[in-house]
């Protein structure tokens, strides 16, 4: 089974998970993006459930599935948030932000009652990092911030390049908060709530992708089916 076909089982699966009336945070990434297209199956089949989006590319491809969109804000007690993963451990720990949206992804991961993370198989991971961990930066200041972030990952027994990330045509990307990231290639993170801990009182740094705390379970799609590691309840 291919990748793609393995994001779309567990996806399925995620989709079995909405009830009517629901507030859903609508994760981004190529994985959600099967999510939000089969609820959007769900919604022209008479579903009504609400819909916060993680990005401006999930609110546009909500809406033309006519999927109901709000806000956090109108809605800042969100009942289920299904998101996809860049790296996910066996304690449901999770790197996130390759896709560039992990700002809006915490933030409503963390307003929300249950986050059900869905990734193909290739996502989980004994141990944290082979991804480069996405850190969201401010502009000013930025090579600054990333002094902090080697220091403060060497501390945690980390080390390795920092990359500004650039778009297609060489400029910095820019995040839907009109911020920088920078992809922190460490390699193993032996102690991620250490290097979470550190990287949170760096100045310059507005989020990172290390989410820990945050998911309830995982729904995993694999060459052997669909297994869940938490709590699907
Ligand atoms: C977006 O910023 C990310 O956090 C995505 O959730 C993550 O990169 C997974 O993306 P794919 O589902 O495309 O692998």
């Amino acid at each position: 089974m291919s990748s793609d076909a393995q994001k779309r089982l567990a996806a399925a699966r995620a989709v079995e998970l909405v009830r009517e009336g629901m507030v859903l945070g609508l994760g981004s990434g190529s994985t959600a993006a099967h999510f939000v297209d089969l609820l959007g199956g769900r919604v022209a089949a008479g579903l009504q459930v609400t819909g916060v989006p993680t990005s401006e590319r999930t609110r546009a491809q909500a809406a033309a599935l006519a999927i109901p969109i709000s806000t956090l804000d109108a809605h800042p007690g969100i009942d289920l948030t299904i998101d996809g993963a860049d790296e996910v451990d066996g304690r449901l720990r999770l790197i996130k932000g390759g896709g560039g949206a992990l700002l809006r992804e915490k933030i409503v991961a963390a307003a929300s009652k249950r986050l059900v993370v869905i990734v193909d198989g290739s996502k989980i991971v004994a141990t944290l990092g082979a991804f480069p961990l996405p850190v969201e930066v401010v502009p000013f200041g930025l090579a600054a911030t990333c002094q902090h972030i080697e220091h403060a990952a060497a501390d945690c027994g980390c080390r390795g390049t920092i990359n500004l990330r650039r778009g297609a045509d060489g400029a910095p990307f820019v995040s839907d908060g009109g911020h920088h990231i920078v992809d922190c290639a460490f390699g193993a993170i032996g102690d991620p709530e250490a290097l979470a801990t550190r990287l949170d009182g760096i100045p310059g740094i507005v989020e990172h992708g290390l989410f820990i705390g945050l998911a309830s379970a995982c729904i995993i799609a694999d060459g052997a089916g669909v297994r869940v590691i938490g709590d699907l309840a």
